[in-house]
């Protein structure tokens, strides 16, 4: 099992614990505790690196107890390929649920799903609410796909993906479409420069029907061998290594949850 490199959520460090919990920033909660106002089981804890588990410690500021509040957990997983986006493969095939740390955060499942070997951003939640209205059709933000395809994108498949393809479940939206070429932005899915005979195209759609980027792409004549997401609504997936997550920070929670309540006012 690989396990994300905070995977590390209990106990955390006390400064990190009073900022979460809203009693002051990073930098104050320091203050807080190097002027002696802190205690933790009653004992006065002026050691910046010392740490504390939120489910059995008591921690006070000037005598008052601080808490974490009840938040529903958001994080977000590089996914590598070759792994199922379930919670559990009754066929026991690697599935998605070995990377994330679901013993720390009870009820977390993935906000949609990437197919087996696609890669990259996938979010996950324990809000069950948030994901199901970030799941509506209608939730319109913008996803963005690197796609390794076989042959050479020619300027009118890329102008005729622009304008919506038609699948056979019905018409896509316009996508933006670029072709790809420094290695930088090739990298996801070729990682040594785009291969002879091989194209690199960067995709942004909004929807998300089943296998949508690959049909795209081979209803104008070209079958995807790699792919990629970078981008998820206002989440961008960062250096994150394959395998490994990272919970949302408090901007990046803020931009979903006002993304996922847009939908509530539109659906
Ligand atoms: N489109 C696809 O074809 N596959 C994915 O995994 C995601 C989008």
């Amino acid at each position: 099992m690989t396990l994300g490199p905070d995977e590390r959520v209990v106990p955390m460090r006390l400064q990190k614990f009073l900022a979460r919990a809203g009693a002051a920033s990073r930098r104050g909660s320091e203050n807080l505790m190097t002027a002696g106002r802190v205690r933790v089981n009653g004992e006065v804890v002026t050691e910046l690196g010392s740490k504390v588990d939120p489910a059995v410690d008591v921690v006070t500021v000037d005598g008052r107890e601080v808490r974490l509040a009840d938040e529903a957990t958001y994080l977000i997983l590089n996914k590598p390929a070759g792994y199922v986006t379930t919670m559990r493969d009754p066929g026991g095939r690697p599935c998605v649920a070995e990377l994330v740390p679901i013993r720390e955060h009870p009820g977390l499942f993935p906000v949609g799903r990437l197919d087996r070997d696609t890669t990259g951003l996938l979010l996950f939640t324990t809000d069950g609410d948030a994901a199901q209205r970030l799941l509506h059709p209608s939730f319109e933000k913008d996803k963005h796909y690197v796609a390794l395809v076989r042959g050479r994108l020619a300027e009118a498949e890329a102008r005729q993906l622009e304008r919506g393809v038609t699948l056979d479940d019905g018409p896509c939206a316009p996508a933006a479409v670029e072709l790809l070429e420094r290695p930088r932005d090739t990298r996801p899915v070729a990682p040594r420069g785009v291969p002879e005979g091989m194209s690199v195209v960067g995709l942004t759609i909004h929807e998300g029907r089943k296998h949508q980027v690959k049909r795209m792409l081979e209803a104008v004549g070209h079958e995807v061998v790699a792919l990629h997401r970078d981008t998820f609504g206002p989440l961008t997936l960062g250096d994150i290594k394959p395998g490994s997550w990272r919970e949302l920070t408090e901007t990046e929670r803020r931009a979903v949850l006002a993304a996922a309540e847009g939908e509530r006012a539109h659906g």
